[in-house]
């Protein structure tokens, strides 16, 4: 596959850990030298103020870009992390499914954006990551139809796996109608309480169902990963050693393992 790889984090439910999902990846990736980017696609802003940016920048946003008012190149910043670049979301972005409502090929503005600079100005990335809001309105439409792979952050608790039912079937039908390549890389479980018999539950069903594509690793509840986005740095640069830490370390090395998979058998 040529680089860059453009991957979703994605789950429709609230506050299962795609943001600091996408913060800690990428953080890890490019702090063993890979180049990433990661794309704010989110109203609300998490993934950028957990770089440490601001989600009210008027100009650099990806509000602006999809709606072409800003080139790709102007709206990539850098951030503290070598080798991690950010598209920063604003407030904005909430509005852009009404104000493009007479606009029929919407859903593909992201992808032809990214399509448009594979070669080019993104060419240098390993890695694109595209951080969703919670919904399945049109901006996680957007990153389904723009994405290669995806990765599903699973809260370990009551009611996960039924929401992971409904995300698939939208996954299907977005591969037979706009995405035929569309694969999930993997699913990662997050805030895993071992002495919840409730988490062990869930991982179990979600082994049972989804087998292979389940990370080892789980990530588990840990209050060093809810603080460092205060601070605007990803949880390896607020406490290496924390469990937090650790775990997203081993999730990286399994992600970075995949890849070497896919290079032995191509
Ligand atoms: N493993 C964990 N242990 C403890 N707290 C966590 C863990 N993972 C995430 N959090 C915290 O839980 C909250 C939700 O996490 P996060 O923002 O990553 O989820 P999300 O799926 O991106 O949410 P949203 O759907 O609102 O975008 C945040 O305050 C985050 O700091
Ligand atoms: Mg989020």
């Amino acid at each position: 596959m040529t680089r860059p790889t453009i991957l979703a984090v994605i789950n429709q439910k609230g506050g299962v850990g795609k943001t600091t999902t996408v913060i800690n990846l990428a953080a890890s990736l490019s702090i063993l030298g890979q180049n990433n980017l990661v794309i704010d696609l989110d109203p609300q802003g998490n993934a950028t103020t957990g770089f440490g940016k601001s989600n009210s920048d008027e100009s650099k946003n990806i509000y602006n870009l999809l709606i072409k008012k800003i080139n790709l190149k102007e709206t990539i910043q850098r951030t503290e992390i070598k080798n991690l670049d950010l598209i920063g979301s604003h407030v904005n972005l909430s509005g852009l499914e009404v104000e493009t409502a007479n606009d029929s090929n919407r859903a593909f503005v992201l992808k032809e954006i990214l399509t448009a600079e594979k070669n080019g100005l993104l060419s240098n990335y390993d890695n694109i990551f595209i951080d969703c809001p919670p919904s399945l309105s049109l901006l996680t439409i957007m990153a389904l139809v723009a994405s290669e792979e995806l990765l599903v952050p699973l809260q370990t608790e009551f009611f996960a796996l039924e929401g992971i039912t409904q995300l698939v079937k939208t996954i299907d039908r977005i591969k037979e109608n706009l995405n035929p390549s569309l694969t999930i890389r993997g699913i990662l479980l997050t805030m895993f309480d071992k002495r919840n018999k409730l988490s062990s539950q869930v991982d179990e069903e979600a082994r049972k169902y989804f087998k292979e594509k389940v990370y080892t690793t789980a990530v588990p509840r840990n209050v060093r990963l809810s603080e460092a986005p205060s601070h605007g740095i990803p949880v390896l640069l607020y406490d290496k050693i924390c469990p937090g830490s650790k775990a997203y370390f081993k999730f990286t090395e399994e992600f970075l393992d995949q890849d070497k998979q896919v290079e032995t058998a191509a």
